[in-house]
């Protein structure tokens, strides 16, 4: 099985993706993470997409894409696809390499929250963790990008019947078991 979970900074995303992926044993691919990862390597690359994230900004899909389908392809039992596509571009070029890969893309799910509510979650995440993307300023930059770029994906994958939308405003378990209703386990 293979998905892709939308929604702003804050929906829980992250949260969902890790619950789901054990639970079905697919493969969490978060392409921040991944980012992340690349930072803290601290080489010529790493810094320029530190400054990208930094200002809450996209980091170039090249380099994202060369993250992301190394994990696509060493996954035997499928994938979850956290923080991508986040634009309409990146939307068409992951369903061309779909395509040409004989992916079956299963279902999208959009965790939906209004923009008080993930403001408030991001700050919370912000006292207990050490993100460096996780200040006010950044956070408001990253959702004023989310509603411009990467909300018109979410009508993209609707006009395709491949997305389901969830209310991302209750707690994390009930969001997960109504996030199970709509998947059927395979
Ligand atoms: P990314 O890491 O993908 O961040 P994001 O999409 O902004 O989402 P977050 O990780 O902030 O939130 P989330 O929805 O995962 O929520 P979470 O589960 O953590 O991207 C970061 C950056 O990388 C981007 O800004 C961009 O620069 C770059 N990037 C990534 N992908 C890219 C791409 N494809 N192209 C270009 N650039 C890209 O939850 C948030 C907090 O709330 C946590 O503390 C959690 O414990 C809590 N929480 C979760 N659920 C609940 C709940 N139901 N109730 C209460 N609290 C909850």
């Amino acid at each position: 099985m293979n998905l892709i979970l939308l929604g702003p900074p804050g929906s829980g995303k992250g949260t969902q993706a890790k619950l789901l992926s054990q639970h079905f044993q697919l493969n969490h691919i978060s392409s921040g993470e991944l980012l992340r990862q690349e930072v803290v390597q601290n080489t010529p690359k790493g810094k320029l997409i530190a400054q990208i994230m930094n200002q809450g900004e996209l980091v170039p899909f090249d380099t994202v894409l060369d993250l992301i389908l190394k994990q696509i392809n060493t996954s035997p039992n499928g994938f979850i696809l956290d923080g991508t596509p986040r634009d309409l571009s990146q939307a068409e070029h992951m369903d061309w390499f779909f395509n040409q890969n004989h992916i079956h893309l299963d279902t999208v799910i959009y965790y939906q929250l209004d923009d008080p509510t993930a403001l408030k979650r991001l700050a919370n995440r912000a006292r207990e963790e050490n993100r460096s993307d996780d200040t006010p300023q950044i956070h408001r930059e990253r959702l004023r990008i989310y509603h411009q770029k990467t909300q018109p994906v979410i009508d993209y994958y609707q006009k395709q019947h491949k997305l389901v939308t969830i209310d991302a405003r209750p707690d994390i378990d009930t969001i997960f078991a109504n996030t199970l209703k709509l998947i059927p386990s395979k």
